[in-house]
């Protein structure tokens, strides 16, 4: 296909705005520098970069994004920030949709794809993808927190939660690692809700067999491959292993 619809399918830049960037010398086929937009490409052999970043050629697109605070999971939020602005020019798709959600106030591992199939199959409760999450207290863990969370919780409103896995994280008071293989609206604010504490601080750490890279900054993307989505929907991240990476050492 023409290297000028390809990066307009691919990218969010206008074709006036390719044009510039092709006459600019800012798009490299296999490391070479092409201007022209009519020229060739065959999206599954060649490497396309623009302005230095590689634009895939695949189907779909999985991105997983830092979520920082302050910016909302869905995409048309009137007077909201949304995930989707954090996406960098040559990562977006018109498709691209965040695969379920984290809270405003919420940080963490977001996927982001324009794959529907992939993202029904990674939120439908039957696929039992695990999210891990660490959250702060505003006040101190108890004990008999894990038990009940690991019976089936039965929250303020009635609903019933699946059996979860939560710990204390090691040399804290009020921080732990909480395992949920659905995703109920606010499910972890409200289970701490319902045994009388507040989640002051949500991160989301790992999905699947995948856990935050630790290189990617807050606000930050990179593009996740199959065999990483492969990870996260085959997969889980040893949970005792996440406590004690997180683990606080007093000095
Ligand atoms: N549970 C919550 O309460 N909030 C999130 O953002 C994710 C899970």
């Amino acid at each position: 296909m023409r290297l000028d619809q390809f990066l307009s399918a691919r990218t969010m830049y206008s074709r006036k705005e390719l044009r510039q960037l092709l006459i600019k010398g800012k798009v490299k086929v296999d490391g070479e520098v092409v201007t022209k937009g009519e020229y060739k490409v065959k999206p599954e052999q060649n490497k396309v970069c623009l302005n230095g970043k590689h634009v895939p050629g695949d189907t779909y697109l999985y991105v997983l994004l830092n979520k920082p605070k302050g910016y909302v999971s869905s995409a048309d939020e009137p007077g909201q920030h949304s995930v989707l602005e954090l996406v960098p020019p040559e990562l977006s798709r018109k498709d691209l949709r965040p695969v379920g959600r984290l809270d405003k106030d919420s940080t963490g591992m977001l996927l982001l794809t324009d794959d529907g199939q992939l993202a029904h199959q990674i939120i439908a409760v039957r696929s039992h993808v695990a999210k891990y999450y660490h959250i702060k207290l505003a006040r101190p863990w108890q004990d008999w927190y894990a038990e009940k969370a690991a019976q089936g919780m039965i929250l303020r409103d009635g609903a019933h939660c699946q059996p979860a896995m939560a710990a204390k994280i090691p040399g804290t008071e009020n921080e732990a690692m909480i395992c949920l293989h659905e995703g109920k609206y606010h499910q972890v604010r409200r289970m701490f809700a319902a045994m009388g504490n507040h989640v002051a601080e949500l991160e989301r750490v790992a999905m699947g067999g995948i856990e935050m890279p630790v290189d990617l900054k807050l606000g930050s993307c990179q593009i996740l491959l199959e065999k990483d989505i492969q990870k996260i929907l085959k997969c889980e991240t040893d949970f005792a292993k996440l406590l004690q990476s997180r683990q606080k050492v007093s000095s």
